[in-house]
């Protein structure tokens, strides 16, 4: 079942979304872009597994998480000393250049594997399906098991995601993290 279903969906492409955001200035957003590339690109396609691929993420969700570093809501020893040399202008900008990339994603499994309490907001592609939530295609196994463990045990919040987080195991962690970075992704830099 499995192997028929790799075959069927070798190759399969599923174009995801370009993001624009009316209120940062993309140019300015891609000089500053250049204090972020060692560890996400230029084309916010991450360098290190331990950071996300930003590119083509919504600029509403990027703009969340640098104001969340920033005011501490949301902790990391790298990314907060990062945010909090950040306007709002500069968030802003950062989240219009980052956004506004091409995503696009290569499922290997059988779209009806994906884990069904994930898809109706990240999608079965990975690919978020609402400006609030990130996409996790693609994203390093060691990143996605970090974040949700990160919510289960507090010390990263969101009304959503902790009570979900809370009902997964290590196990069931580990599963889903692997089956989202299992994910081919591709992300196109538009200057
Ligand atoms: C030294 C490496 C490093 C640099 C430089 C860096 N980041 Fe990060 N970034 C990280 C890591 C690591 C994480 C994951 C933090 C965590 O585990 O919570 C992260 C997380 C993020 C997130 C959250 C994404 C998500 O999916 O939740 C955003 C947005 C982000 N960085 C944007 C930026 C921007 C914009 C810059 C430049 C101004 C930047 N980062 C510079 C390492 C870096
Ligand atoms: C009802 C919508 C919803 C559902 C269902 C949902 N999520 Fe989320 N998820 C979100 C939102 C919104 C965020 C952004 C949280 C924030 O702003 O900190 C998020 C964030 C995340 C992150 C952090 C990603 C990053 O880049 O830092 C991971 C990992 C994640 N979700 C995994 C899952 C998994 C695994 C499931 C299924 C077990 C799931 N989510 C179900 C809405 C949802």
């Amino acid at each position: 079942m499995r192997l028929a279903a790799i075959t069927i969906l070798g190759g399969l492409m599923l174009a995801g979304g370009a993001h624009s955001d009316e209120l940062g200035d993309r140019d300015a957003g891609r000089k500053l872009a250049s204090q972020c590339s060692t560890c996400h690109g230029r084309d916010g396609y991450a360098q290190i597994p331990i950071a996300p691929h930003i590119g083509g993420e919504p600029a509403e969700y990027i703009r969340n998480q640098l104001t969340a570093f920033r005011d501490g809501t949301r902790e990391h020893e790298m990314m907060s000393i990062v945010a909090r040399m950040l306007s709002d202008e500069q968030i802003a900008d950062l989240a219009a250049w980052y956004s506004g990339h091409k995503v696009q994603v290569e499922l290997k499994q059988d779209p009806s594997d994906a884990p069904e309490q994930c898809v109706a907001c990240h999608g079965a592609d990975g690919l978020h399906v609402y400006k609030d939530a990130p996409n996790l295609a693609g994203e390093a196994n060691i990143y996605i098991d970090t974040q949700l463990k990160a919510f289960r045990n507090g010390k990263r919040e969101h009304e959503i995601m902790t009570p979900i987080a809370q009902t997964l195991s290590d196990e069931e962690i580990r599963a889903i993290a692997d089956w989202y970075a299992d994910i081919g992704l591709t992300i196109e830099m538009v200057e």
